[in-house]
């Protein structure tokens, strides 16, 4: 790999076009995920985050059963819609479900109440760290992904089966899989604007 963090930061996209082909071993994609959820910096090192990787029929499972929830609280357009999209996620290779441990946020903010409210925000900021940090870490091997926001109830079967712990809140999702859509332009706002450096 010649590829620098630069390049990784840069060529992380948003990609929606993905299959389900081979680009790296599932094992590689587990020491991936084990790196960034143990290098990912948490307040207080409270270390909140959670993580499930979906692979093969379980990612297909998910959408499934995303869609069978939101189903009910939609009309007939949006249905079309967001079936198309689901379908596209599961066709991919995996999900990552990011999850944050509300148990540890309580117990948190039981030791520490002076920061009660900030352990919630600091929670998800931490979450969106750890996003970032696995969504780059799989691009840069080769995964195109996308960054996703459905939060389905899961049954208690479902949870039983993917060991989904009381407490674990469901924050994001990220589908990837072998890129098959170019990321589409983006606008970059002026830095200039955006930026300031004080010397
Ligand atoms: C906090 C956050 C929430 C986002 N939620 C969604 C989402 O629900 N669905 C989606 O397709 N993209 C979502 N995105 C991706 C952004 O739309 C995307 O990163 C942005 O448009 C820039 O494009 P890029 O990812 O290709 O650089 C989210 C990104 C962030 C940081």
């Amino acid at each position: 790999m010649t590829r620098d963090f630069y390049t990784a930061v840069e060529e992380r996209r948003s990609i929606y076009g993905i299959t389900d082909e081979f680009v790296i071993t599932d094992e590689r994609i587990e020491k991936i995920v084990q790196l960034a959820v143990a290098n990912t910096p948490t307040a207080f090192n409270s270390q909140t985050g959670r993580v499930i990787v979906l692979l093969g029929n379980s990612n297909k499972d998910f959408w499934q059963v995303a869609f069978e929830s939101l189903k009910s609280e939609i009309n007939k357009e949006q249905i079309g819609k967001i079936e198309g999209k689901f379908k596209a996620f599961a066709s991919g290779y995996g999900t990552v479900l990011f999850f944050e441990d509300y148990e540890v946020v309580t117990s948190m903010q039981e030791k520490f109440p002076t920061f009660h409210e900030q352990f919630t925000e600091w929670s998800h900021q931490a979450s969106g760290i750890l996003q970032y940090l696995i969504w780059t870490s799989l691009e840069y091997e080769g995964f195109g992904a996308s960054l996703q926001h459905y939060i389905p109830a899961f049954s208690y079967d479902i949870r039983q089966q993917w060991g989904i712990q009381h407490g674990w809140k469901l924050i994001a999702q990220l589908p990837f899989g072998k890129p098959i859509v170019a990321p589409k332009e983006k606008e970059i706002k002026p830095l200039d604007q955006r930026i300031v450096i004080i010397k």
